[in-house]
């Protein structure tokens, strides 16, 4: 399904940027454009800038920029889609949709949402009724209540082989049972539900919406089973990206500013029954990177409380190396022996574990008594041990006041010099640099990508964006005639340009808020959002008057740069060369030809 374009354009043009906006961050007036604190990244100075005539923004602090629709895309965690909708319904606008090969995925989405919302009925009454006594029994011995049972929709899936299967197929084509997860075709025209037997925990999407299920094993006789099954990743279940129970918990994530992680649904589920509402659990998979981008719009602070064991131990390890990278800060609950969050908080009720939540562990603490506990740390290999692995954990933060003050803790309670400890992060930072650690991990390079981004975008190319939108006609004409592509340098830049040319004589694609659409990458964003709203890049003195001058300049600046780089490649190549050839002459006459050029050019600067 495909929004018609005008449909876009209509909503954005009845929707107030500035409104949306403030109900996130408060706003103010401030010359042309409305200014804030930004509210993608911290900062205790306003450098997030809001043009209500252009329906977009810009943050020259961390460089995101938008539309109204990315904002909401990115403040609320929706599609393109989603947001289409959220606005549209703000502005009281009627969305019907254009007929197009789009059509059938939506229409599959739809599908699949609805076979999981019925499903999770289905198992719910399942439980309540008769076939789920033992199942309910089971939930009355782990101390779930009633209450906390229907407030999580949880299940009972029949042991039958195809329950499900042949009461939904009467409603729901087969491929689409088979592609919402539920069912498995295992033969011709032979079909059983993947759920069988199994205590039922939908999983919902941040919106609250179920979009896959996980099943627990209860019967003794299946105990070769897997202890859980999940829903396979579907059209609209992504593991990676989906954290248990974050649609009940982020009001009070935002509220007390921090998130607690656990392991398993049963604890999220626990927790939640003593008045612990602040967690959420990785479901189906360990915690991503995704998921700690997700829990980072919500709060800085993660704490972290993994099973004792083994398996729990490294499954923490990883997840706070993942917090610290996408930097919030992280500090750890160890359990004692034996227990999970859910055993431990049924011992010890809410006391007990807000007991434990005041003794949270910093990351240097944790990994300290690690070692400690082993006796690791009275002999000067194992103490070097430590602060190998203690560093390494720091050289992740990218915060250097923050490694600051972390280097100061370890070297006063562990009684190391500081000097040392900075080698060895010196050390540790060169080796990254030269991409010998995880750095190619999406973490990394999205990183490397960002700082990079910030820094080398081409004044001269923005200012080129801008005219190719915002300029006269004459001026358009004359860009359109003069420019040649590939003077553009910066790829995205110039996929930018391309379009806009392309696309040039209709107004609504070449519409700020459109383009914000047509390129959604971080990086497009940023330089549409310089491109348009940083008064830096207007030549100084001749904003709003003459543009046809300043395309001019901007046209002369492209091609000397262009030849200038050139220029420069012939002298590597010349000065590579041991020896005058025919091609070391060629090179020189050409490269004499360029330099005329450039004279010219240079001379044609001032006269403008
Ligand atoms: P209880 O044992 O009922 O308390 O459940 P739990 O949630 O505490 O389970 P456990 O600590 O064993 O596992 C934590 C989480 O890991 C679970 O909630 C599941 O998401 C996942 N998990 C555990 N066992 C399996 C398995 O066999 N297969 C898969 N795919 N996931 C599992
Ligand atoms: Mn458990």
């Amino acid at each position: 399904m495909k929004i018609p374009q005008n449909k876009i354009y209509e909503i954005s043009s009845s929707i107030d940027i500035v409104e949306v906006i403030s109900a996130v961050t408060p706003l103010r007036k401030a010359g042309r454009s409305f200014v804030g604190r930004c509210p993608f990244h911290e900062e205790k100075t306003p450098s997030f800038s809001v043009s209500q005539e252009k329906g977009v923004y810009h943050c020259f602090g961390c460089g995101k920029s938008g539309n109204v629709f990315t904002f909401i895309m990115e403040t609320e965690n929706v599609t393109f889609f989603d947001s289409v909708k959220i606005l549209a319904e703000k502005a009281n606008i009627q969305l019907e949709f254009e007929n197009d090969p789009y059509d059938s995925d939506r229409n599959k989405i739809d599908a699949i949402y609805e076979i999981n919302n019925q499903a999770a009925r289905y198992f719910h009454n399942n439980l309540t009724g008769r076939d789920g006594a033992y199942a309910m029994e089971y939930l009355t011995q782990r101390g779930l209540d009633e209450q906390t049972i229907r407030q999580f929709g949880l299940g009972y899936s029949l042991r039958d082989k195809d329950s499900l299967y042949r009461q939904f197929v009467n409603e729901f084509s087969k491929e689409d049972l088979i592609d919402s997860g539920l069912v498995l075709n295992i033969g011709a025209d032979d079909f059983r539900d993947r759920f069988r037997g199994r205590l039922m925990f939908p999983i919902f999407n941040e919106a609250g919406k179920v979009i896959a299920f996980g099943g627990r094993r209860m019967y003794d006789e299946t105990k070769d089973e897997a202890k859980y099954i999940n829903s396979p990743e579907t059209k609209i279940y992504n593991k990676s990206r989906t954290l248990y129970g974050l649609n009940f918990a982020k009001q009070k994530i935002k509220e007390t500013g921090y998130v607690i992680l656990v392991e398993g649904y049963m604890d999220l589920i626990s927790l939640f029954r003593y008045g612990v509402e602040n967690v959420v659990a990785s479901s189906g998979t360990s915690l991503t990177n995704q998921h700690v981008k997700i829990l980072s719009r919500y709060t800085k602070e993660a704490v972290v409380v993994f099973d004792s064991d083994l398996a729990g131990q490294n499954a923490s390890r990883r997840a706070i190396e993942l917090i610290i990278e996408n930097d919030l800060s992280v500090s750890i609950i160890p359990l004692p022996q034996g227990d999970d969050p859910d055993t431990f908080i049924k011992k010890h009720g809410l006391d007990g574990f807000k007991n434990l939540l005041n003794k949270r562990q910093s990351i240097i603490e944790y990994i300290g008594n690690g070692y400690r506990d082993k006796g690791m740390l009275d002999s000067p290999e194992r103490k070097t041990d430590f602060v190998r692995e203690i560093i390494g954990l720091i050289a992740k933060m990218r915060d250097e006041i923050k490694r600051d003050f972390y280097i100061k803790d370890i070297a006063e309670k562990f009684a190391i010099y500081e000097s040392i400890i900075r080698k060895e992060l010196e050390k540790n930072s060169r080796l990254r640099s030269k991409g010998l650690t995880r750095e190619l991990t999406p973490s990394g390079s999205e990183l490397q990508l960002r700082i990079r981004s910030s820094v080398k975008l081409s004044i001269v190319e923005l200012m080129l964006i801008r005219l190719l939108i915002d300029s006269d006609a004459k001026t358009k004409n004359f860009l359109m005639d003069s420019l040649e592509i590939n003077l553009i340098t910066d790829a995205s830049a110039a996929k930018i340009v391309n379009y806009i040319m392309m696309n040039i004589d209709d107004p609504e694609k070449t519409s700020h808020v459109h383009l914000f659409n047509e390129f959604q990458d971080d990086r497009s964003k940023e330089i549409i959002g310089k491109a348009l709203l940083d008064e830096n890049y207007v030549i100084a003195g001749s904003k709003d008057k003459n543009h046809l001058n300043e395309a001019k300049q901007v046209l002369n600046q492209l091609k000397l740069m262009n030849i200038r780089s050139k220029i420069s490649d012939i002298d590597s190549k010349i000065k590579s060369a041991n020896e005058y050839t025919p091609e070391t002459l060629e090179l020189l006459n050409l490269q004499q030809n360029l330099k005329k050029e450039q004279v010219e050019l240079e001379k044609g600067m001032k006269s403008i």
